[in-house]
């Protein structure tokens, strides 16, 4: 089945988390012991959020951010001016030149489950040895976040149209099947996985959470007079799946896996 086309991303909503999003980035970048790379690439740097890091960590290197979001590339470039961006889709992206450090964070979850380990295989086997390829996606498939999108498109009178329009993400490739994908290919392979637990205000915050991310395509897929329905359903299964805290708020459990994969 075709999977979902997206419309553009809407930079500003991303980063209303941007704390949190861009937290895995710093854990995965303190993971990589390179010191003085001379050529960095952010595969998916969206607002700059994650390149911010880069060009901090490695002030001497060449460094530049693809992604394949216009709206996402406009913010990148206003947060940082001397770093060079270019619009650029992963699917069919191939290097010209040797890379000392690939650098991704949150994006191989929207790339077809099929394509994910293919283009991380093609980038590295491009990869000079002792280089670098370091990723992190959300493994957040079965969380009751994600499950209540899959329910809500399931069983509403939009079910037609979102069977048809395919909005869901597939899940992550499991820690064993990367190690055995990747490490052919790799001196070294360290994978590990986090959970983390977001402590939102309420259940609307939960949906603004995803509503940048993983809920967009499902509400982009409707027609206008049905996504009010769509997301009225969608709160009630959130408030149904996260019971408020001592204080009223809510916990967000977001797991994430981390790899960095050393080229051999
Ligand atoms: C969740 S954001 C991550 C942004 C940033 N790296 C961060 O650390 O927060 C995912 C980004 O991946 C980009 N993306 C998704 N599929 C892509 C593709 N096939 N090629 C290039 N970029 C892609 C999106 O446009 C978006 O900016």
């Amino acid at each position: 089945m075709a999977s979902y086309k997206s419309a553009d991303w809407n930079a500003t909503k991303y980063m209303q988390f941007g704390d949190e999003r861009t937290r895995p980035a710093r854990e995965l970048l303190a993971q990589i012991s390179l010191t003085s790379p001379k050529r960095v690439i952010d595969l998916g740097c969206g607002p700059g959020n994650s390149t911010e890091l880069l060009a901090a960590k490695y002030p001497d290197s060449r460094l530049t951010g693809l992604d394949s979001s216009p709206n996402m590339l406009e913010m990148a470039r206003k947060v940082l001016p001397d770093v060079e961006f270019a619009l650029t889709d992963l699917s069919t992206y191939t290097p010209n030149e040797e890379v000392d450090v690939f650098f991704s964070n949150a994006v191989f979850q929207w790339i077809p489950g099929e394509q994910r380990i293919p283009i991380i295989a093609r980038l590295l086997e491009s990869q000079p040895s002792g280089s670098i390829f370091a990723f992190q996606v959300p493994d957040n498939f079965m969380e009751p976040s994600h499950a209540a999108m899959r329910e809500t498109a399931a069983e509403g009178p939009w079910a037609a149209t979102l069977a048809a329009a395919n909005p869901a993400r597939e899940s992550v490739p499991s820690p064993q099947v990367l190690y055995e994908a990747l490490k052919p290919l790799c001196s070294h392979v360290n994978i590990w996985h986090t959970y983390y637990y977001h402590i939102l205000e309420n259940h609307r915050a939960i949906i603004d959470w995803v509503s940048s991310t993983g809920l967009r395509p499902f509400v982009e897929s409707l027609p206008e007079d049905q996504k009010k329905g769509f997301l009225e359903d969608y709160l009630k299964r959130i408030e149904k799946s996260y019971m408020p805290l001592v204080d009223g708020r809510v916990m967000l459990t977001y797991p994430r896996l981390f790899a960095v994969l050393h080229r051999a």
